[in-house]
């Protein structure tokens, strides 16, 4: 049975994880609207990788015959500068993703519950990718960003992005 505060963390994180798909919904919804189909792309592909975190937390409490609650998900952000902007929000919010990993990571640490961890590892490492990703776009949109035909460029770069089904499995 699964300690009340690890439950209760794990439970909320399905929320925050597709809240993040819907935030990179809206970051995909912004560049399409630019004309960035690549960067568009890049974050639908980005979405779906959220939806299945999220479903990968709603079926570990499933396997461990714990209770889902589902909440309202929050509207996302949607009134961004520019392009920096946005994928600047992006590592922020990745940031704030892998702070709330860890502190599950630590809830769990603290009851010896050696089971969730096992589960979390997986996510930990993919946080690392993910920041590691927001940050390489942040650089090559600082590099290429400002003129038009590498702009171009990196545009079809991330157009080439394509979905594949998480490697966790529960
Ligand atoms: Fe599910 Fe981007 O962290």
């Amino acid at each position: 049975m699964l300690n009340a505060k690890v439950h209760e963390l794990l439970n909320s994180q399905i929320n925050k994880e597709f809240y993040s798909a819907y935030l990179y919904l809206e970051f995909s919804n912004y560049f399409k609207a630019k004309g960035l189909d690549g960067f568009a792309n890049w974050y639908m592909v980005q979405a779906q990788e959220e939806r299945d975190h999220a479903i990968l937390f709603y079926q570990y409490l499933q396997n461990n015959n714990a209770a889902v609650t589902l909440e309202a998900i929050d509207k996302p952000a949607s009134d961004f500068e520019d392009g920096m902007a946005v994928l600047k929000a992006g590592l922020a919010h990745e940031n704030y993703v892998t702070s709330l990993i860890n502190d599950i990571c630590a809830a769990a640490h603290e009851v010896k519950d050696f089971r969730t961890l096992q589960f979390l590892d997986w996510f930990v490492k993919e946080q690392g990718e993910e920041e590691t990703n927001a940050n390489d776009l942040i650089s090559k949109m600082e590099l290429f960003g400002s003129d038009p035909k590498s702009l171009y460029m990196l545009n079809q770069e991330l157009g080439t992005r394509v979905y594949a089904a998480p490697t966790l499995v529960l």
